[in-house]
């Protein structure tokens, strides 16, 4: 398959949204894993219901709110390990395949890109934490749609920003089923990176590929 770019989706795909935790979340004890997966689900869910109802509040004031519901339901109430948690989450560990993977596609001839629900500030800051600037040719965020994934505009604008005439010509990884649904619906060639073995989901919005790493990516280059 012929591919111009190659698309990350950011977190859980290229950053392991559960470093932060993992990090700075030692005193929660059992309670640390919990924690961190209500974090998730609760910054996610907020997006797809902000959307829903027509709002738009960015993806930094999502993930503090999904932390203090993840802290409140488990009844934390400490101010210094909110802050030193959401100060881990600008920093996020990338996965050990990224830089490998993303090098051998500059060095392929191949336009890198991430498309995030993050805020630009997250997302260069996560970058530049992973030393990973230098490996992408495009950062591009749902911010300026005001509008969270999967909703089609939010792909089609994406596609926009890296200048490619056809979705296909597109490679879209992402690790959330959920996101390759809406790149595949919109038309891209939608990999699914399942990392942590999940079942599959989504029928109808099947993805091109599923591969439980980026390193497989690679078959994608030579075409
Ligand atoms: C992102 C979220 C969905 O980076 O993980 O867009």
């Amino acid at each position: 398959m012929p591919a111009g770019t190659f698309m990350f989706d950011a977190y859980g795909t290229l950053f392991d949204v559960h470093a932060a935790v993992a990090r700075a979340g030692a005193s929660l004890g059992e309670n640390a894993g919990p924690i961190s997966q209500l974090w998730r689900v609760k910054q996610l869910e907020y997006s797809w219901t902000t959307t829903l109802i027509g709002g738009f509040d960015d993806f930094w004031t999502l993930t503090e709110r999904g932390l203090d519901f993840a802290l409140a339901r488990h009844g934390v109430a400490d101010a210094g390990l909110r802050r030193a948690l959401l100060d881990a989450y600008l920093s996020l560990d990338a996965y050990p395949d990224v830089a490998p993977l993303l090098a051998r596609l500059k060095a392929a001839g191949k336009a890198t890109a991430i498309f995030t629900n993050g805020t630009r500030t997250m997302v260069d800051a996560a970058i530049a934490a992973a030393g990973l600037a230098y490996l992408l040719d495009h950062v591009v965020t749902v911010e300026p749609l005001r509008a969270y994934k999967p909703v089609p505009a939010v792909y089609a604008a994406a596609q926009a920003a890296v200048g490619e005439v056809q979705p296909r010509d597109v490679v879209f990884a992402s690790s959330n089923r959920w996101d390759v649904a809406g790149a595949a619906a919109f038309g891209f060639s939608a990999v699914w990176i399942n990392r942590t073995g999940q079942p599959d989901e989504y029928p109808g919005h099947e993805p091109v590929a599923t591969l439980s790493d980026l390193t497989g990516l690679e078959a994608f280059v030579t075409a």
